[in-house]
C-alpha cells in the first residue's frame, strides 16, 4: 500500500518527543558469557556494542508510558487533551488488550481512544502515515504516537544469530496539526506478506498455539533468515526513501537528517551509499541500544533532538522496515525549534 499525501487545509508536526530505556546494560561481552560469540563479530557484522534488557517485572507499557509521560512534557500538554493513543509494538503486554489502552490508564489520558499498531520494526512510520490522515483530516487534533517493545522477552537465548541483535525501548511523539507547508509532508508505505516468515515468531497465536511442544522447539521466539532480511533492507530501503521523496518533488540532497530504523550499521552504510548520501547525515544510536523494533525511530528522534541535530525547516526522513515483511517512509519538514 503507497499513499500520497495531497496538502489539505492543515498539515501534521511533531511537537514534543520523548523516549524510555530499562536501566540494566548487556554488553557483547555479558553475551559471548552465554552464546558462542564474541564483541568483534557483533561490532563488525552489526555495529551493535550494548543493549538494554528488562527485568521480569517490566512490560511494554511501562517504558510506553514513560516515553509517553516525557513527550507530553516536552510537548507542554497534559493527558485529558490527546485524542487518540496508538501504540506501535509486537510485544504487547497481552494478547489482548491493546497496550494502548494499558497505556491510556497510566498516563491518564481519559478522553483518548486507543490502539494497537502491528507492523513490526515500520510500525512508527504506519503509525506517524494512519496520524497524519486522522489529524490532516479534521477527525483528531492530539495523538500520541509510541513505539515500544520488549523484544528481549521473546528472543531464544541459545541462538547467537537473534539474540545479539535486540533491545528494548519505547519512544514516543506528540502530533498536532500545523502549517501544510510543514510536519510530515510525504509518506509512502509497503507490505510482501510472501516474506513472513523471514522473521517472525511461529507459535503461539491462533494458527498454531503455544504448548509444551512449541516451547520444547523454541518455536514461541523470534526465529529469522538474517541474510534474506538484509538483502530485503538494501533494496527496500533506498527505493521506499525515493519513493517518499519524489512525491514532494524533493532528493536525498535535500535531506538534513535521515532517521532509518536501528536494525544494522552495515545496512545504513549500505543504503546511503546507494542514495550518494553521506554517513555523517545519518542518524546512529543502534551502538546503544541495539534493534529496539517499533522504539527505534522516536527513540533516535528524541535523541536527534536532545543533540540540537534538528531544527526548523529542515528535511528529515525517517525510514522503517522489518517483519511481514513491511516498510514504510516518512518526509517531514521539522516544524519547530526547541
Ligand atoms: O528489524 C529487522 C530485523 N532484522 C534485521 O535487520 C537483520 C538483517 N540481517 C542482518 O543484520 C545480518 O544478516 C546478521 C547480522 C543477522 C548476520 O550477519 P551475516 O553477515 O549475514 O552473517 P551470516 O548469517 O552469514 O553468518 C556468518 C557466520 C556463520 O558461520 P559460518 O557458517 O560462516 O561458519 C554464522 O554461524 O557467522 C556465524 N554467526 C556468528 N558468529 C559469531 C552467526 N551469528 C554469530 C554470532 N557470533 N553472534
Amino acid at each position: 500500500m503507497t499513499s500520497s499525501l495531497v496538502p489539505n487545509l492543515t498539515g501534521m508536526g511533531i511537537f514534543g518527543m520523548g523516549m524510555s530505556v530499562p536501566d540494566r546494560i548487556l554488553t557483547n561481552e555479558d553475551l559471548a558469557k552465554i552464546v558462542d560469540t564474541n564483541n568483534d563479530w557483533i561490532v563488525s557484522r552489526t555495529g551493535i556494542r550494548e543493549r538494554r534488557i528488562t527485568d521480569a517485572d517490566t512490560a511494554t507499557s511501562d517504558l510506553a508510558a514513560a516515553a509517553a509521560l516525557a513527550a507530553m512534557e516536552d510537548a507542554s500538554i497534559d493527558p485529558e487533551e490527546i485524542d487518540m493513543v496508538i501504540c506501535a509494538t509486537t510485544s504487547g503486554d497481552y494478547v489482548w488488550p491493546a497496550t494502548a489502552c494499558v497505556v491510556q490508564r497510566r498516563i491518564g489520558a481519559n478522553r483518548a481512544a486507543a490502539f494497537d499498531l502491528s507492523a513490526a520494526c515500520s510500525g512508527f512510520c504506519y503509525g506517524l502515515t494512519v496520524a497524519s490522515g486522522l489529524i490532516r483530516s479534521g477527525t483528531m487534533k492530539n495523538i500520541l504516537l509510541i513505539g515500544a517493545d520488549t523484544l528481549t522477552k521473546h528472543l531464544n537465548w541459545q541462538d547467537r544469530a537473534t539474540c545479539i541483535l535486540f533491545g528494548d525501548g519505547a519512544g514516543a511523539v506528540v502530533l498536532r496539526p500545523c502549517n501544510p507547508e510543514e510536519g510530515m509532508i510525504s509518506s509512502a508505505l509497503g507490505a510482501d506478506g510472501n516474506g513472513l516468515e523471514s522473521v517472525w515468531i511461529p507459535a503461539g497465536g491462533t494458527r498454531t498455539p503455544t504448548s509444551p511442544e512449541t516451547l520444547n522447539a523454541q518455536l514461541n521466539s523470534l526465529t529469522m533468515r538474517g541474510q534474506e532480511v538484509y538483502r530485503f533492507a538494501i533494496e527496500k530501503v533506498p527505493s521506499i526513501i525515493l519513493e517518499a521523496l519524489k512525491r514532494v518533488c524533493l532528493l536525498p540532497s535535500d535531506v538534513t537528517l535521515m532517521v532509518m530504523h536501528q536494525a544494522n550499521l552495515r545496512i545504513m552504510q549500505t543504503v546511503a551509499k546507494r542514495l550518494d548520501f553521506p554517513m555523517e547525515r545519518v542518524f546512529i544510536n543502534l551502538d546503544k541500544y541495539g534493534n529496539t523494533s517499533a522504539a527505534s525511530i522516536p527513540m533516535a528522534l528524541t535523541e536527534a533532538q536532545s543533540q540540537n541535530l534538528l531544527h526548523k525547516g529542515d528535511i528529515v526522513v525517517t525510514v522503517g522496515f522489518g517483519a511481514g515483511l513491511t516498510w514504510g517512509a516518512n518526509v517531514i519538514r521539522w516544524n519547530r525549534d526547541r
